[in-house]
């Protein structure tokens, strides 16, 4: 079978954390959609890791990793994160492995992402401008060059073909952009050498096989569900779909296939870039937790939007995907609030609604909470759910019974040791 692990909100929830704690039971961690835009979090024995592309099994020397089809690949991102391996002694060359299905990131594409995003003005999507839409855009338009295209003789006139419409897109939107195509494209092409000295496969034919045979496979989502293509804060979204569909067409399994899905969401909800975002708060409790939980993108570094628990969203992602196991991240962050609070239900149209309608803009909605009693004890040297204080218990006992399904896992801590289970 293959388990998933996916987040519940707006990406961010700590699943890079989550992975490499899971990543010893699996023989193969896959990536299934989503690019550079993504940056997983991993901290252990004093060190900060962030990948954007590769999977989080590759610091575990047993798993294998597969970037699959669905996955857009940005080929300079990944070989920074390549070097950064090498410099940390991580051997990846054998353990890792890239579908010949998967799309590649074009300098160019990051160049549209810009001036798309330029164009848009103050609707801007709050993109990370790492060229993800524009790569997706080609893929569904057939124009896109695909990994497995590097092993054909014609694959630099396809790239000068593709590179000449795009920067005559460039020119359509008609913003200001500044360029060094030259300097992009020299340090593009040593990138595609680098990808290809690593092992460039059939994914879907490795997976099925590796099903065959019982091999444990985790996949391993990015971002969130809310920022679903289909089902997310449309159009303040990504372009991939995030959910557990997304994993069927982005590494070639069936749906049946699927045994666990584990559900990451944090005890609070953040949020970067623009769209709505229901319980986000402005005032000082808002202020502390993005001080305490530090947050700030991983990838573009911007600090995050940061709100109460929005269960209605969580319920709704819960569905979608099919969720067996909730997993709460940064629990340690709410340690010192005097009133803990969660969304129950939203106000729509002046009437009183339990499920996430078309339209969340403020305008639209505004949201009713259940409060709960604070706690004051520090969380973060805790291990097992016996020492948690009974508030926090409740506070996790109301969420399962709201969402029907159980919390195994309470992360209070960065560190891989900083996490609860409970059985
Ligand atoms: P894009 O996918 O880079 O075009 O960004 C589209 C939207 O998704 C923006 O609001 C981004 O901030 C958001 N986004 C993309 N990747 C991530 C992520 O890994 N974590 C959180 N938000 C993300």
């Amino acid at each position: 079978m293959i388990d998933l692990l996916l987040g519940l909100q707006w990406g961010d929830e700590g699943k890079g954390k989550v992975v490499d704690v899971l990543t010893r039971n699996y023989d193969i961690i896959a990536r299934f959609q989503g690019g550079p835009n993504a940056g997983h979090t991993l901290i252990f024995d004093g060190n900060k890791h962030v990948l954007h592309t590769i999977p989080s099994g590759i610091f575990h020397p047993r798993a294998m990793n597969l970037v699959g089809n669905g996955v857009v690949i940005d080929p300079v991102i990944f070989k920074k994160e390549l070097e950064n391996l090498s410099r940390h002694n991580i051997n990846f060359k054998e353990r890792l492995l890239i579908s010949r299905k998967a799309h590649i990131i074009l300098p160019t594409h990051r160049l549209l992402d810009a001036a798309s995003e330029k164009m848009k003005g103050k609707a801007k999507i709050g993109s990370t401008l790492k060229g993800i839409g524009p790569t997706y855009m080609d893929k569904t338009g057939r124009n896109g060059i695909r990994v497995g295209d590097l092993e054909l003789s014609d694959w630099k006139e396809r790239y000068s073909n593709l590179c000449h419409k795009h920067l005559k897109m460039i020119k359509f939107y008609e913003v200001e952009l500044e360029f060094d195509l030259d300097a992009m494209e020299k340090e593009f092409f040593e990138a595609i050498e680098v990808l290809r000295e690593l092992q460039f496969i059939d994914s879907e034919a490795y997976i099925n096989k590796a099903l065959r045979d019982k091999k444990s496979i985790l996949a391993e989502g990015a971002q969130g569900s809310l920022l679903d293509i289909d089902f997310g804060t449309y159009p303040y979204v990504t372009s991939s779909n995030t959910t557990a569909a997304g994993a069927c067409t982005g590494l070639g399994v069936a749906p049946s296939r699927i045994g666990s899905v584990y559900g990451i969401f944090k005890a609070y909800t953040t949020r970067v870039g623009s769209g709505p975002f229901p319980t986000e708060l402005f005032d000082e409790d808002g202020k502390t937790m993005a001080r305490i939980g530090n947050e700030f993108g991983a990838t573009t570094g911007r600090p995050r939007r940061c709100g109460w628990l929005d269960l209605i969203a969580l319920k709704y992602a819960v569905e979608i995907n099919g969720v067996t196991n909730l997993m709460m991240m940064k629990g340690d962050v709410l340690s010192g609030f005097k009133t803990i609070k969660a969304c129950t239900s939203y106000t729509y149209k002046g009437k009183e609604i339990l499920h996430l309608p078309y339209n969340i803009e403020p305008e639209n909605v505004s949201v009713n909470y259940t409060e709960f009693e604070g706690w004051d004890e520090d969380l973060t040297a805790i291990t097992s759910p016996s020492q948690m204080p009974e508030n926090l218990k409740d506070y996790i006992r109301f969420i399962e019974d709201f969402v029907g399904v159980k919390v195994s896992l309470v992360s209070v801590g960065p560190d891989r040791n900083q996490t609860i289970r409970i059985e």
